[in-house]
C-alpha cells in the first residue's frame, strides 16, 4: 500500500508535503517520512506513526528545501518503525516506494558485495543503492532505464538526487502515480487526491513508464527511454469532503450518509419519469453476453456474492465470482460471450487491477464498479459504472458497499429486462420499489440505543457468528468482517444451512450469534437454524423484516426489525445494524475507528 508524493518548485516544499501526505493516510499509517534538498544535500525527517507526529517533528528541524518526496507507509518489509520509514536514503539519492520489490534479497546481496551497507530491513533500500551504484557510469535518465529494468515486482517510486537542483523522478509499474502540472511547479502523487489542492491538470504514468520532473517542465519516457506524449486530464475542481462535521469518526458520518448515497446513486441510475434504468453507455448488445465473471476482494468481493444471487434469479446469465488474488492466478478459460466485472470502492486494489490487466490482456469485455472514476480500475475497464457515493475515508467500507450493491442491483434489473427474463410488469415493480429504499434506510439508522447494549456483548465476545441464507449469506459475511476488522472480535460469516457440518461445535455458552432472517423462502429453514444455536446456549440476535407474523421462540435475545421492503432490497437494510454493530464494539474497546490496526483503505500491493 503506502502513499507517495514529491513536490519540485522555487517555494518551500515540507508543510505541502505534510498536507497530502494526511489526504494519503488512507494508504498506510505506521510510519511517515519526508526528505527535501536543502543546499544540494538530502534532508529527512523520519517517524513511527501518524503524519501528525511527523508534522511535529519536522517542525523541531526546521526543514527546509524546494524539492521533496514524502511518504505514508503500510509495512510490508520490516515492522513499523522509525528505521523502516520511507523515504530511504543512500549518500546520493532518497528514495519512497510504494508496492513490493519481490527481488530486493538478490539484489541486496549483490549490493552488499559491492559494498553498500543497508540500514532498513525494508525492500525499497535496494533501489536507493541500485541508483547510486548505476549513477557512477550512467547519466540519470540511463539509471532509471537499468534500474528499473532490474527491480522485479510492483512500484511507484519517487526519487531526488543529490547535488541535482531542479529535478525529480518517478517511475510506475503496477502501483499507481499520478503527475500534476502546476505554476513553475510540479508534483507526482499516489492519487490525484492528494495533489487536488495544488493543481486539477493530471496526467497517469501507465505501467513501465517513468517521468523527470523540472519546476518548469515534465518528460515523459517508456520502458526503453524514448519520448512518449501525455493527455492531460483536468479534473472537477470540487474539493474533497475531508470535514467530519458533527461527528466524531467518519466511518459513523459514512453509515448516516447512507440514505443520501441511495438516492444520489438512484438519481443517476433510474429515469424516474419514464421508470426505467439509464445505463445507455453499455457498449455492447446483451445479446453477446451469456455470462457474468464479477471479481473483487473484501467488502467489494461480497457485493459481488450477493449480485451473483440477484442476476441468477432475475437473469439468464451464467453467474460467478471470484476473490481477485485467487482469479488472477488460475488457470482461467476466458470466454468471448462472459462480461468481466470488477468491484473495487478505490480502483486501486492491487489484485482487482491485476484481474483486470489479464482479462484485457485477453480482450474480454471488462466493467468496473468503482467508486473513484479517476483510479487505475476505471481507466482501464471498457465500461465504468460509479457508485456515486462521494470519497470514503474510513478504512471500513460502509456506504460504498451499499453503492456496489445498487449499482450491481441496477445492472441486474437492465440485464433482465433486456433479455426479457422479467416481465415488463416486474421491471417496473422493482423499480418503484427501489424508490422506497432509501427512506427505510434512513428509519434503520435510528438503532443506535438497541445496538449500544448488544455491541457490549460482542465486544467482549471470544468469538462470534453471523448467519444467514440466500440473499442474507453475503450480509452475515460483512457483518462478520466488520467485527473482525473493527473490533477486533473473531467472527465467522456462515450460511446457515452449514452449521451442522462442523461450525456448530463452536458454539458454547454465551456465545453471541446474528441470524439473519428475513421473511423470504428461507426464512422457516433460517429460524430451525437460530434455534439449533439457542439449544447450544448462543446468544441470538435476530435481524428480520416486520411482518404481522410474530416470531414464536421465547429465548431470542434481541431482535431488530427493518421495514418490509421487497425481498430483493432486504439485505440493504440489513446491512446497517451490523455496522453500527462493529462501530460501537470498536467504540466500545477504545479502538481507532477510522484506523484499524494492520490495514490501510486501499490496498495497492498483492
Ligand atoms: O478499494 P476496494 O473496494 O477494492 O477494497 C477492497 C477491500 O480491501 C476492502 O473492501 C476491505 O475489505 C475493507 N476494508 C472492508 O471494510
Amino acid at each position: 500500500m503506502c502513499g507517495i508524493i514529491g513536490i519540485i518548485s522555487s517555494k518551500e516544499v515540507s508543510s505541502r508535503i505534510v498536507n497530502s501526505l494526511k489526504k494519503l493516510e488512507y494508504r498506510g499509517y505506521d510510519s511517515a517520512g519526508i526528505a527535501t534538498l536543502v543546499d544540494g544535500n538530502i534532508n529527512e525527517v523520519k517517524c513511527e506513526g501518524r503524519v501528525d507526529v511527523l508534522e511535529k517533528d519536522i517542525s523541531k528541524f526546521n526543514l527546509k528545501g524546494d524539492i521533496g518526496i514524502g511518504h505514508v507507509r503500510w509495512a510490508t518489509h520490516g515492522k513499523p518503525s522509525k528505521i523502516n520509514a520511507h523515504p530511504h536514503s543512500s549518500e546520493q539519492v532518497s528514495v519512497v516506494h510504494n508496492g513490493i520489490i519481490e527481488n530486493s534479497t538478490i539484489l541486496k546481496k549483490i549490493l552488499e558485495k559491492k559494498g553498500y551497507v543497508f540500514k532498513s530491513q525494508t525492500d525499497t533500500e535496494v533501489i536507493a543503492h541500485l541508483v547510486t551504484d548505476y549513477l557512477k557510469k550512467n547519466s540519470i535518465k540511463n539509471t532509471i532505464i537499468k534500474v528499473l529494468k532490474k527491480l522485479h515486482g510492483s512500484f511507484a517510486l519517487g526519487i531526488i538526487f543529490k547535488d541535482q537542483n531542479d529535478l525529480m523522478v518517478g517511475a510506475k509499474r503496477g502501483s499507481p502515480l499520478a503527475v500534476g502540472y502546476g505554476p513553475n511547479e510540479n508534483y507526482i502523487g499516489s492519487d490525484s487526491y492528494a495533489l487536488k489542492s495544488m493543481t486539477n491538470k493530471i496526467s497517469y504514468l501507465e505501467d513501465g513508464e517513468f517521468c523527470i520532473l523540472k519546476k518548469d517542465q515534465i518528460e515523459f519516457f517508456d520502458t526503453d527511454g524514448s519520448h512518449i506524449n501525455k493527455k492531460v486530464m483536468n479534473l472537477s475542481k470540487n474539493e474533497i469532503d475531508y470535514d467530519k462535521g458533527h461527528y466524531k469518526y467518519f466511518m459513523e458520518k459514512e453509515i448516516d450518509e447512507q440514505p443520501s448515497t441511495i438516492n444520489d446513486c438512484i438519481n443517476e441510475y433510474i429515469d424516474k419519469y419514464n421508470n426505467q434504468v439509464n445505463i445507455f453507455n453499455f457498449p455492447w448488445k446483451s445479446s453477446s453476453i451469456r455470462s457474468v465473471m464479477l471479481i473483487g476482494c473484501g467488502t467489494a468481493f461480497h457485493s459481488c456474492l450477493i449480485a451473483k444471487y440477484w442476476m441468477e434469479q432475475s437473469t439468464n446469465l451464467d453467474v460467478n465470482i471470484d476473490i481477485a488474488s485467487e482469479f488472477r492466478y488460475r488457470k482461467v478459460r476466458f470466454k468471448k460471450d462472459c462480461l468481466y466485472i470488477f468491484v473495487s470502492q478505490s480502483g486501486e486494489t492491487a489484485d482487482t487491477y491485476a484481474a483486470l490487466d489479464l482479462c484485457k490482456k485477453n480482450k474480454m469485455k471488462t466493467c468496473a464498479v468503482v467508486n473513484v472514476v479517476e483510479s487505475s480500475i476505471a481507466r482501464n475497464a471498457d465500461l465504468v459504472l460509479p457508485i456515486h457515493c462521494g470519497q470514503e475515508i474510513g478504512v471500513a467500507s460502509t456506504k460504498a458497499f451499499m453503492g456496489q450493491m445498487l449499482v450491481l442491483y441496477i445492472l441486474s434489473l437492465k440485464v433482465s429486462f433486456d433479455q426479457k427474463s422479467i416481465t415488463k410488469k416486474e421491471y417496473k415493480y422493482k423499480l418503484k420499489n427501489l424508490l422506497k429504499l432509501s427512506n427505510s434506510a434512513k428509519k434503520t439508522l435510528n438503532v443506535d440505543q438497541k445496538i449500544l447494549n448488544i455491541a457490549k456483548v460482542f465486544a467482549e465476545a471470544k468469538g462470534s457468528m453471523f448467519l444467514g441464507r440466500g440473499y442474507s449469506f453475503p450480509i452475515a459475511l460483512e457483518g462478520a468482517l466488520k467485527l473482525k476488522e473493527l473490533a477486533y472480535v473473531h467472527a465467522e460469516g456462515y450460511p446457515a444451512g452449514e452449521m451442522k457440518h462442523g461450525p456448530l461445535a463452536l458454539i458454547e455458552n454465551g456465545m453471541p450469534v446474528v441470524v439473519l432472517a428475513p421473511r423470504d423462502e428461507h426464512y422457516k429453514k433460517t429460524i430451525s437454524n437460530m434455534q439449533e444455536v439457542i439449544a447450544r446456549g448462543a446468544k441470538v440476535l435476530l435481524i428480520t423484516n416486520k411482518n404481522k407474523d410474530e416470531i414464536t421462540s421465547e429465548n431470542i435475545w434481541e431482535k431488530i426489525e427493518v421495514d418490509n421492503l421487497d425481498e430483493d432490497l432486504i439485505p440493504f437494510l440489513m446491512t446497517i445494524p451490523l455496522q453500527k454493530l462493529a462501530f460501537y464494539s470498536a467504540l466500545k474497546k477504545g479502538y481507532d475507528i477510522d484506523k484499524p490496526r494492520n490495514l490501510a483503505k486501499s490496498v495497492t500491493v498483492e
